[in-house]
């Protein structure tokens, strides 16, 4: 609307000036008898003018059309008509101008522009010249104005969907053309838009911006540019953008050897560009060689893998991503069944004669191995009947002690819940002597920080096997250190000996036969201690017994004192207690408060210096009035069923036995103890308890009176390790001795045997004197009897039933 008065008054008038100077042959003019013309873009118009021949009489004439150009306010002639010469068109023009064809000789001045561009807006004169006739005859031209209007269309517009997060900030930016220039309007919704704190108009409008994008905020704009010819309008959605979210995440699958496996990942996630990705045990299952050919990821995210073979069973994992936020994933297992195969069979196998040896049968199998049949020299083997063969869990075939019978042909056959892919083939087994060495080792080697140890070994085969190979390792499989290290043949020597190298050493010697393995210490003398370790403990309410190991002396001969650190645990100063005796692997730290966590760590030092600190444990004591709880280690508590005879509830409890030991004697071993020093009257019975493992059992059958402190006991196992508690049990709870350690040495097992073997043949020989002289007594009796008439019925008395007691505790 605003366009009508585009041409304002001052510069009309300035027009009007240059024309009546410049121009002195046209016209007059205020315009005001202009013609006013409105066009529309792209359209055309005819300009009407008349030709008004002097006196009507026609004559000749020149038709010329002119535009004010420029600032200037030049004429420029937009069309020349003469008669029938080639008619001219300005520039700009060419193509677009054409006369009005008319009858009338009166109308043929008018013009017809077409295709009209905003640039034709102006002013425009008809001018027609009569030839023949002077030049002061010549006639005003007519003027014309003419508007060109455009509806109103769009140079910029938002994205037709733009993904926010609330809280963010953006600008709708809606840029419009047209004449006259359109107005631009933002709806949301179908609602106009309020401006308010967050949300604004800028710019003329063409800016819609809003800040802090909240719920509310969330919907379609839109934006409206319009004029009188016209508007438009275009709408943004604002929606909020998602990450992508698993809608159907893969299941876990069984399938069979050769069936087909789908897995689906379907997510959504705005915008919706989602990739998927798969990956097997964490690799990209593009790049599993593997699976290369049979595996396709479908449009739809699902994973296929057609067919399934033995080895694809494992993790299955599909991380799905439209790019914003973090990619989620979803795992699913799947799992391969197929029937027991073999994977591998050795044509010849190897059994040392006279050692332990083993048949290989090489099994795969899912679900797990049921049972393995085996043949020899082409019949069953029945396993079960002979000891000496054992056919392992994992199918193969143990011969306890190999024998040259053993030697033969050999197959197996593994069955699983699938059933089987076949036998094996045919496996020749020989019984062949294994490796000796014919230099061993000295079983110890002890050497000061900074020497050099050398260590001998040497093997040799046996006829008709190979050469054994020789190599060391540590037994606690800690490496050797390479450049320390140097081996010739089986003989290794360690440079600059620090006291890490302190350890077991063992010399391999292995062919195809056997490997035999030979084992030596190596001490290093003159360090600082070793840390203690596997540190445990029990608490009561106000006490700690602390035990631990004692980690290496630093010498051969070297004494190791402890001390224990302690502190309320992550606060205070440690409190540093000095074990006595000095050497004792156990501790009791009193004065303690209840339900109180406490750090404990041992330190040892010998003279040499103070060792490393053991690893911290943590103790909670007891709740006054708590149950005695299950004793913690490092490794966690031990089990539970320590203490399950222990009677329930806490109640006043004795002090703890004291001074436990365990001495051999001539018929077995000797537990003794004391006592407790406190409350010894609420002693209602003892119960020992020993372990070999971690597992704690009860020694004695039946209760321990209160009055006895010492047990024999017969039946150790040579070679092991005892540890023996003895608890003071009250009515309603009870008190640990001290942990005591017990070597049994390795003679023992034999001398055991050897002793209830003579046990018994002494008991048997007892029992004969016994019987011979219950009788000769008897007799005795009889006799007397006969001669005093009396009977004697003390007589049948032995120590017999004493004996057997012992004997029913083997
Ligand atoms: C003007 O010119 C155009 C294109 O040649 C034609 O279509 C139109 O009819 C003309 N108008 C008049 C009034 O002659
Ligand atoms: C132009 O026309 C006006 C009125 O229409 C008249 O007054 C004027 O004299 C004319 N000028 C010429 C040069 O004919
Ligand atoms: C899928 O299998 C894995 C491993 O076997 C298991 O941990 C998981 O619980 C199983 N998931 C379902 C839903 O059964
Ligand atoms: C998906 O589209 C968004 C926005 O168009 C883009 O930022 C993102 O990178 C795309 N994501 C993927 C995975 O192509
Ligand atoms: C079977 O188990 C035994 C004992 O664990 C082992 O020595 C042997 O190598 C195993 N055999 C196979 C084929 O895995
Ligand atoms: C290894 O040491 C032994 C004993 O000293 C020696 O007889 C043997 O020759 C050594 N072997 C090699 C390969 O040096
Ligand atoms: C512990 O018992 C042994 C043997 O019975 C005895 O020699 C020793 O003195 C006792 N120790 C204490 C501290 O009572
Ligand atoms: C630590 O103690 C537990 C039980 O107390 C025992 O089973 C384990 O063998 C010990 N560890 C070592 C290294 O001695």
């Amino acid at each position: 609307m605003g366009w009508r008065a585009v041409q304002p008054p001052h510069i009309a008038a300035g027009l009007l000036l240059l024309l009546l100077v410049n121009l002195p042959v046209t016209c007059h003019q205020d315009h005001q008898d202009a013609v006013h013309i409105t066009a529309i873009l792209g359209e055309s118009v005819v300009f009407n003018c008349q030709v008004d021949f002097p006196e009507d009489i026609p004559v000749p004439y020149v038709l010329q059309w002119e535009k004010k150009v420029g600032e200037t306010g030049q004429d420029i002639p937009i069309y020349i008509w003469y008669e029938s010469y080639p008619t001219h068109s300005g520039e700009g023009y060419e193509g677009r101008v054409s006369r009005v064809a008319t009858d009338s000789p009166y109308g043929a001045a008018s013009l017809n522009l077409t295709n009209i561009r905003e640039s034709d807006q102006g002013w425009y004169e008809c001018k027609v010249v009569f030839l023949n006739r002077s030049p002061n005859q010549h006639k005003n031209g007519t003027w014309f104005h003419l508007d060109v209007h455009a509806p109103p269309r769009f140079s910029i517009t938002p994205e037709d969907i733009i993904y926010v997060n609330l809280g963010d900030a953006i600008i709708l930016n809606c840029q419009a053309e047209g004449t006259p220039t359109p107005e631009i309007l933002w709806y949301k919704d179908a609602n106009p838009i309020e401006p308010s704190g967050t949300v604004g108009i800028f710019n003329d409008g063409t800016e819609l911006r809003i800040s802090n994008i909240r719920h509310e905020d969330i919907g379609d704009y839109t934006c409206i540019a319009r004029n009188g010819e016209g508007q438009v309008s275009h709408t943004a959605r604002v929606i909020i953008a998602g990450g992508a979210v698993i809608t159907m995440p893969p299941t876990n699958q069984t399938k069979l050897e050769g069936e087909k496996v789908q897995f689906s990942c379907e997510a959504k996630a705005l915008p919706g560009n989602v990739t998927v990705k798969w990956f097997r045990e964490g690799a990209p299952v593009a790049e599993v060689a593997a699976l290369e050919t049979r595996v396709t990821i479908r449009r739809d995210g699902a994973l296929v893998i057609n067919p399934v073979a033995a080895d694809d069973s494992g993790q299955y994992l599909c991380e799905v991503s439209n790019g914003i936020g973090d990619p989620q994933s979803a795992s699913a297992y799947l799992n391969v069944e197929y029937p027991a195969k073999v994977t591998f069979t050795p044509t010849v196998q190897y059994l040392p004669f006279r050692l332990a040896g083993v048949v290989q049968c090489y099994i795969k199998a899912n679900p797990p191995l049921q049972y393995v049949t085996w043949t020899k020299d082409k019949r069953l083997l029945e396993p079960y009947q002979t000891k000496d063969i054992v056919i392992m869990n994992n199918g193969s075939l143990l011969f306890t002690r190999v024998n040259q019978n053993h030697q033969g042909r050999y197959t197996c056959t593994p069955y699983n819940a699938q059933g089987t892919q076949g036998s094996s083939g045919p496996m020749e087994v020989l019984v062949r002597k294994p490796p000796v060495f014919t230099v061993e080792p000295e079983p110890l080697y002890q050497r000061k920080v900074g020497e050099s140890v050398e260590m001998h070994c040497e093997a040799q085969e046996s006829e008709g096997t190979q050469r054994p190979s020789v190599t060391w390792r540590r037994r606690d499989g800690l490496p050797l250190q390479k450049n320390r290290v140097r081996a010739v043949g089986g003989n290794i020597t360690i440079d600059t000996l620090r006291r890490q190298d302190f350890g077991i050493y063992q010399c391999v010697a292995s062919n195809e036969v056997a490997t035999i393995v030979a084992d030596t210490q190596l001490v290093i003398e003159g360090t600082q201690p070793h840390a203690p370790y596997n540190v445990s403990g029990t608490a009561t309410e106000f006490q700690v017994t602390l035990r631990w190991q004692p980690g290496y002396a630093g010498g051969p001969d070297y004494k190791q004192d402890y001390t224990i650190w302690y502190r309320e645990a992550g606060f205070s100063e440690w409190t540093k207690v000095p074990v006595t005796p000095p050497g004792a692997t156990s501790v009791t730290i009193n004065r303690l408060q209840p339900g109180t966590t406490y750090e404990f760590q041992v330190n040892s030092k010998n003279t040499i210096g103070e060792g490393m600190m053991s690893k911290a444990i943590t103790i909670r004591t007891l709740d006054v009035g708590a149950k005695p709880k299950v004793p913690t280690t490092a490794a966690g508590p031990i089990d539970e069923k320590i203490f399950q005879n222990a009677p329930e509830g806490s109640g006043p409890k004795p002090g703890p036995p004291r001074n436990l030991t365990v001495t051999e004697v001539h018929n077995g071993f000797l537990i003794t103890w004391q006592g407790p020093l406190e409350r010894a009257q609420l002693v209602q019975y003892y119960t020992i308890k020993y372990r070999t493992d971690a597992q704690w059992k009860t020694l004695n059958r039946g209760q321990i009176r209160p009055e006895e402190t010492s047990y024999l006991v017969k039946n150790l196992v040579g070679g092991r390790t005892y540890y023996f508690r003895v608890l003071a049990n009250s009515a309603t709870s009870y008190e640990s001795s001290d942990e005591v350690r017990f070597p049994v040495p390795a003679r023992v097992k034999h001398k055991a045997i050897t002793a209830g073997v003579v046990g018994g043949i002494l008991f048997f020989i007892v029992a004969i004197i016994l019987s011979v002289c219950a009788v000769k007594i008897c007799n005795k009796r009889k006799r007397r009897k006969q001669e005093k008439g009396e009977a004697n019925t003390r007589g049948g008395r032995s120590p017999v039933p004493d004996i057997s007691i012992h004997g029913l505790f083997l």
